[in-house]
This record gives C-alpha cells, sequence and structure tokens, in this order.
C-alpha cells in the first residue's frame, strides 16, 4: 500500500449492477475489474494508457481503465466488454467483426470492440471517423480495415451509411 493511502470498501456500478470491492483507493479501474470481479475481457497490456487493451465505457466514453482509480469512479457507470455483449444491440457488431475479419489477436479485440461500438453509439463523442476514433487502440495485426468494414456492416443494418 502507497503511503497516505488506506486500504477501504468502495462501490462500482459495473455494467448496470452496484459492485462493491475493497483495496487501496489508488488501485486501477483494471485491476479491481479484472482481480476483484473476475472481468478478464478487460486486457492489461501497457499499464500507460499507450496501447487500449485495457478500454471500458465510463459513462458511454471509452477511457483506459489501467489509468483510472477506480476509487474515483464511484457513482459512475462502468461498461465492460462482459457487459455489452449481454445486450442484444452488440450483436450486431460481434456478428460483423466475425463476418468481416475484425478480430483478431484476441487481446486487443475487446478493447477494439469497446470503442468501436462507442463510436457506432454516439459519433459526435469523436472528432472523426472510426479510423480516427480507433487511434488509441493499438493493433500491429489488422490494419483496421476489417474492424471499419465491420461498422460499415453495421450501420449499413440500421440503415445508415458511415
Ligand atoms: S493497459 Fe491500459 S492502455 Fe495499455
Ligand atoms: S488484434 Fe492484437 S495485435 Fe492486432
Amino acid at each position: 500500500m502507497s503511503a497516505g493511502q488506506q486500504d477501504g470498501n468502495f462501490k462500482l456500478n459495473l455494467n448496470g449492477q452496484e459492485v462493491a470491492w475493497s483495496g487501496e483507493p489508488a488501485a486501477s479501474l483494471a485491476d479491481v475489474i479484472r482481480d476483484q470481479q473476475g472481468l478478464t475481457g478487460t486486457k492489461i497490456g501497457c499499464r500507460t494508457g499507450e496501447c487500449g487493451a485495457c478500454t471500458v465505457l465510463l459513462e458511454g466514453r471509452p477511457v483506459v481503465s489501467c489509468l483510472i482509480p477506480a476509487a474515483s469512479v464511484q457513482g459512475q457507470q462502468v461498461e465492460t466488454i462482459e457487459g455489452l455483449a449481454r445486450q442484444e444491440e452488440f450483436q450486431s457488431l460481434m456478428t460483423a467483426m466475425q463476418e468481416n475479419g475484425g478480430v483478431q489477436c484476441g487481446f486487443c479485440t475487446p478493447g477494439v470492440m469497446v470503442t468501436t461500438w462507442a463510436w457506432l453509439q454516439n459519433p459526435a463523442l469523436f472528432n472523426g471517423d472510426l479510423g480516427s476514433a480507433l487511434k488509441n487502440n493499438l493493433c500491429r495485426c489488422t490494419g483496421y480495415l476489417g474492424i471499419i468494414r465491420s461498422a460499415e456492416q453495421v450501420l449499413a443494418g440500421r440503415g445508415a451509411g458511415v
């Protein structure tokens, strides 16, 4: 435990449910999600905010959970890939990713899908197209084309163009 920090009990609204966790206030949201809540779909790569593998939605916006103290988001809505996957609407993106080669190594894919879903829900959150939105999700293998095709398929299914 770091100097000046005390273990405590905290609450988190995770995937629509209030959950309790205990530990030091500076524990990262990523660690609490994975270690205390057992939701390992959120991956940890760099721990420096660079790779995007740990991306979750905070109040609908994609954030890198490795840099956020879990105690700082009490009362806010956090959604992980597991929570999104339970939503019927999200199935359209899951299917499209499978059909368009958007799923690659599996380590980056959850974070990529979280960001892509946020963009599909509210492009105005981002200053540009999906390619720009994904600039914080590093992937060395896909070239992002399969992901972008997947998003196009979801939008086409909604009757909208990219
Ligand atoms: S683990 Fe959080 S951005 Fe890489
Ligand atoms: S999906 Fe992981 S490096 Fe491309």
